[in-house]
């Protein structure tokens, strides 16, 4: 398919926009991971492996592609990795094509939780993946953050130095990009299924997951409900 073959009217819904483009690229598989932060060049390689097109979003990239030149290489390339600078939000309700799976790694912890963020941005991420799209979140899991608390709190803690970091970070991080939502297995229930988006199911939760060198996350798997597509 031509770049000249591609018109598509911002505003249009998009299952309209891409339902024949999706299926015009057979098997194409596409991947986008929000709030993706430093990038470890090994990891970004294994991941262009499995898919053909990856886009990386976060607002801290200096140089990086335009939307519109992104949307150009998933026509015009076979495979693509582009970098966009910018907010999340920005890029999902702009951005013309779908994903097969979106990442979501130490992003959703900063969506404040009064603001209602949570739940847009797990509407955003619904409407950028294909029916049977995947949503990979990874956050801080608060009770695993309490039980570190509580062994400062008793005196109990082995490493206090290193517990303090661990428990300040993951709860508040930096002053520039705080964190806004407090997030364990039942709570991650709640914002997902129940209260604030209804658009996701979850899959799983690994309660205990490793990111960065610390197990003090947890890892949400979601898939699309499949009674919203039929
Ligand atoms: C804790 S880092 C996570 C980086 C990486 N995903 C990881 O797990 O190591 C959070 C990242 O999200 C980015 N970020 C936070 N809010 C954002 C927003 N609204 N739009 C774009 N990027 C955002 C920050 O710039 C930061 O790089």
């Amino acid at each position: 398919m031509s770049a000249e073959g591609f018109s598509l009217e911002k505003g249009e819904p998009l299952e309209e926009k891409t339902d024949g483009l999706y299926d015009e690229m057979g098997s194409n598989r596409r991947a986008l991971i929000l709030g993706a932060g430093k990038l470890d060049i090994d990891g970004v390689i294994d991941f262009w492996q499995d898919y053909d097109h990856v886009v990386y979003v976060d607002r801290s990239y200096v140089e990086t592609a335009t939307i519109a030149e992104i949307e150009h290489g998933f026509m015009t390339e076979e495979t693509s990795i582009s970098f966009y600078s910018g907010d999340i939000f920005e890029f999902l309700d702009t951005f013309k094509f779908m994903f097969n799976i979106v990442i979501a790694e130490r992003i959703f912890e900063h969506m404040f939780y009064d603001s209602g963020e949570i739940g847009r941005l797990l509407d955003a991420c619904n409407q950028v993946t294909t029916d049977d799209g995947d949503l990979t979140i990874v956050v801080p899991n608060a009770n695993t953050l309490s039980r570190i608390l509580q062994n400062i709190d008793q005196g109990k803690s082995t490493n206090q130095g290193g517990d303090l970091l661990i428990v300040n970070t993951e709860f508040c991080n930096t002053r520039c990009d705080p964190h806004g939502s407090v997030w364990t297995p039942e709570l991650a229930k709640i914002y997902i299924e129940q209260k604030e988006g209804g658009t996701w199911k979850i899959e799983s939760i690994q309660e205990i997951h490793e990111h960065k060198g610390r197990s003090v996350y947890m890892q949400i798997y979601c898939k699309k409900p499949q009674s919203a597509i039929n």
